[in-house]
């Protein structure tokens, strides 16, 4: 049997180089070799502050910058978590296996309780047993995520080995899969990842051109090569951008102006912004196309959330008759 892809993104907006190099690029391979599922998660949205007027809009815009950059409707199942209402009755009933210890020590949750200090609720704590349930509801094996999400995907194979211990065997452990790009650093401080929540640090991939050159060309990196020395973190992460951007002789030249100390960087990111711009162009355009087609858009959700729901539905009653639910 074909081993199941489960993968999810917060409707945040924007969709940036990070989330589509480090996820959304691999699960457009995935589809056509795994029954595979990809979930707008905005259950796990509402956690941190924000304006339930856009929310809806960012729900739709998530799906079709999804959609434009390759996930297949007719072979992928495409769907929004709060449409499959299993997915929180599962979190329920793993919470009650799940210490609070565990919870307690997810890098993500010391980060946005920090930075959300006077919202840090509920929600934001039981986070990582949303996304546990998100992943066990479809007994998925393969999780294709960027680095910041490994631990939450750890957590997940816990908490599946604490059910089968106590309940009897029912979850396979999920794997995070890893891509090439699983940590694409912000490109106005590059000890940061990349993230729609520090401004100046993402290009999106619906960025207009010009945005795109700008905020490149802003990029951090270094006086120049130090020979004997690492490569510093922003010039690394343009290499990284560049590899998966540009021809591969492109690379190749930058890396030998590199080594040979001749490397000018204002030349690399203008060559690397224009590649930029030219590979995300055909996405651009799909997704103008979309936009225009809201009800299309909403039929894929829908056909998505009634599939899902019938796999949903039958682990959750396992689920229940193991526990004495049933
Ligand atoms: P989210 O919405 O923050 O990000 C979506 C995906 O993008 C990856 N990513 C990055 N990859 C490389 N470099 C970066 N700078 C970068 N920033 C983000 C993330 O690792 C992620 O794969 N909790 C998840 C969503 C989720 C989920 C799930 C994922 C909910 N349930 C079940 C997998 C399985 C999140 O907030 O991702």
């Amino acid at each position: 049997m074909r081993s199941r892809v489960f993968s999810g993104i917060q409707p945040t907006g924007v969709i940036h180089l990070g989330n589509y190099l480090g996820a959304i690029k691999s699960w457009v391979d995935l589809q056509y070799k795994h029954d595979s599922f990809f979930c707008i998660v905005d259950y796990h949205a509402i956690t941190v502050p924000y304006d339930p007027a856009d929310m809806r809009q960012r729900i739709f815009d998530a799906a079709v910058a999804n959609i434009a950059a390759g996930l297949d409707p007719d072979v992928a199942t495409i769907f929004v978590q709060s449409h499959v209402p299993e997915h929180t009755e599962l979190t329920w009933l793993l919470n009650s296996i799940t210490p609070m210890g565990w919870l307690g020590r997810m890098t993500q949750f010391k980060e946005k309780s920090e930075q959300f200090k006077e919202n840090v609720n509920v929600g934001l704590f039981d986070y990582p047993v949303l996304q546990a349930a998100d992943i066990l509801l479809y007994k998925a094996e393969v999780i294709p995520v960027g680095e910041d999400q490994v631990q939450h995907i750890e957590l997940t194979r816990d908490i599946a080995r604490k059910f089968n211990s106590t309940f009897g065997d029912t979850f396979p452990e999920p794997k995070a899969l890893l891509s090439p790009a699983a940590r694409i650093m912000a490109l106005n401080d590059p000890a940061k990842k990349m993230s729609k929540t520090l401004p100046g640090s993402y290009i999106g991939i619906s960025d207009l051109p010009a945005e795109i050159r700008d905020k490149m060309m802003k990029a951090v990196t270094d006086a120049g090569p130090t020979p004997g020395q690492e490569m510093s973190p922003g010039t690394a992460n343009l290499f990284t951008l560049l590899k998966e951007f540009s021809a591969p002789e492109t690379v190749r030249r930058f890396q030998e102006e590199y080594d040979s100390g001749a490397i000018r960087y204002s030349e690399l990111k203008s060559v690397l912004a224009d590649d930029i711009v030219a590979a995300l162009a055909p996405f651009r355009e799909k997704r103008e196309e979309l936009l225009g087609k809201p009800v299309v858009v909403k039929n894929i959700l829908r056909q998505g959330a009634d599939r899902a729901r019938l796999y949903a539905r039958e682990t959750l009653l396992e689920v229940k008759g193991k526990m004495g639910l049933l």
